[in-house]
């Protein structure tokens, strides 16, 4: 699990694109950890021994697996080391991992070779708030555990460009963590140490209503919206 060593509400004097920038940065320090983690999760061993973490990873699979369709194209925006760029390729999809880490990039594309999907997989080095395509052109995107990076104050804008890039009837796939009432508060930012550094993260809790009237807004009909005892998982169609 990521080490957090402190959580605090946003406060209205944080320079919010400097905590945004140390996100950034945290991704690519935790990359190779980000990597193990999966692995021992996938194996259901130390932090992910509890079986919930399991039925959580097997959740998004089992949806993702009723969604990709051979010959897809798909945007993975915020793929991280690329787990689930990987996964939709091997169901026949030709999948672009977009990310702002160039660290967790170098990682998905060692795992679309190690999964032998490398022909199937493309990687972008940008941000989701200006996806370098032109409109209507994915058959779907995924969203996974990205959006409480989002600032929530920009939130619209941000599904507004995946709405652009997603062609009509096309999927979107969200999981995240929800509001459970944690520690520092809805909109908050974390410490998180890792083995390349300490970092500033921010993150925000959405509940399910904040997330249905979100879509709702920005383009789409909400196709299925669930929450596990740790996820939040939802499918919307353009
Ligand atoms: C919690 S990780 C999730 C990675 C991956 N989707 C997964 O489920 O394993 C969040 C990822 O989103 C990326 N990210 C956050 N904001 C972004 C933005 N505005 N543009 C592109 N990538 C972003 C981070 O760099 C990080 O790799």
């Amino acid at each position: 699990m990521p080490e957090i060593l402190e959580r605090r509400s946003l406060r209205k004097k944080d320079v919010l694109r400097k905590i945004l920038d140390s996100t950034r940065k945290y991704y690519g320090a935790f990359s190779d950890e980000y990597v193990k983690l999966y692995d021992s999760w996938l194996r259901s061993e130390g932090a992910f021994s509890d079986p919930e973490y399991r039925i959580g990873y097997n959740n998004v699979a089992k949806i993702l697996a009723g969604l990709v369709e051979d010959g897809h194209i798909i945007v993975d925006i915020g793929c991280g080391v690329g787990v689930w760029t990987a996964n939709m390729a091997k169901s026949g999809a030709n999948v672009t991992g977009l990310d702002h880490s160039i660290e967790a990039l170098s990682k998905q594309r060692e795992k679309s070779k190690d999964e032998n999907v490398r022909s199937k997989v493309f990687v972008i080095l940008g941000d989701g708030f200006y996806a370098p395509f032109r409109d209507d052109v994915f058959d779907g995107a995924t969203l996974n555990w990205v959006l409480s990076h989002i600032p929530v104050k920009e939130n619209l804008n941000f599904l507004k460009e995946v709405e652009r890039i997603l062609r009509e009837n096309a999927w979107l796939m969200i999981s995240d963590s929800y509001w459970r009432g944690q520690e520092g508060g809805k909109e908050q930012v974390q410490t998180r140490r890792t083995n390349n550094g300490t970092f500033e993260v921010y993150k925000y809790y959405y509940t399910t209503e904040e997330i249905r009237n979100l879509l709702k807004a920005s383009f789409c009909e909400v196709v299925n919206l669930e929450t596990t005892p740790y996820e939040i998982l939802c499918v919307a169609r353009k």
